[in-house]
């Protein structure tokens, strides 16, 4: 099963995944990241682990879907099986999200709908509820809006900090991205609409 990963930043999301595929706990192998930032701490990351590193610049292309056909035609050459987002910072056109529908995640630092788009740790910060936390939903023509697939609570407690809620999240994150991958990779998500059911106990 292989998966190609897209960032644009800091990537340790990205980092997690490399580390549990190499521990034999993903059950999948990163194939693959594509990244539109030469200078992202993540391609660096890549580079360390061994990993192909696709980098483009959206600014060389008339349109997105330009580059995202030569992304597709990629991810073809090298048997993706699904799309992991972890930090892109950039919308996807229906050139890959129709190609990779149902096969294609995001994770995103908010129970959504809550909080969806940029800045949500900060947005929730703000608005002052007591409980936030991660969603991993598939990709749809939207910002964020796509199925729910599995969501982790952060509770926000009174001695927290804005600092101190980023880094919970990011804990949050780091446990549960990887076991979504994981459960993908072995075929227990299912998809129907907007309901999706996970088989565990197998
Ligand atoms: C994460 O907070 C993720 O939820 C959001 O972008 C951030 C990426 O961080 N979509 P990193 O690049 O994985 O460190």
């Amino acid at each position: 099963y292989r998966i190609a990963v897209f960032a644009s930043g800091q990537g340790s999301n990205f980092q997690n995944l490399v580390d549990w595929a190499n521990d034999g706990k993903l059950g999948a192998e990163i194939a693959l990241l594509v990244c539109n930032k030469a200078q992202a701490p993540v391609v660096e990351r890549a580079r360390k682990a061994g990993i192909d590193c696709l980098l483009f610049d959206p600014k060389a292309y008339a349109s997105r879907g330009e580059y995202e056909t030569e992304i597709a035609a990629e991810l073809a050459n090298r048997g993706i099986d699904l799309i992991v987002l972890a930090g892109y910072m950039l919308l996807l056109t229906p050139v890959l999200v129709d190609l990779y529908a149902g096969r294609m995640i995001n994770i995103h630092p908010s129970l959504l709908p809550s909080f969806p788009g940029v800045n949500a740790i900060g947005q929730a910060w703000n608005y002052g509820v007591k409980v936030t936390g991660v969603t991993v939903h598939l990709v749809d023509g939207g910002m964020d809006s796509g199925a729910v697939i599995a969501q982790q609570v952060v509770h926000i407690d009174e001695d927290d900090s804005i600092q101190s809620l980023e880094d919970k999240i990011h804990t949050a994150e780091s446990e549960l991205y990887p076991k979504v991958v994981s459960w993908f990779a072995k075929g227990r998500v299912h998809i129907s609409g907007r309901k999706i059911t996970v088989e565990h106990g197998i």
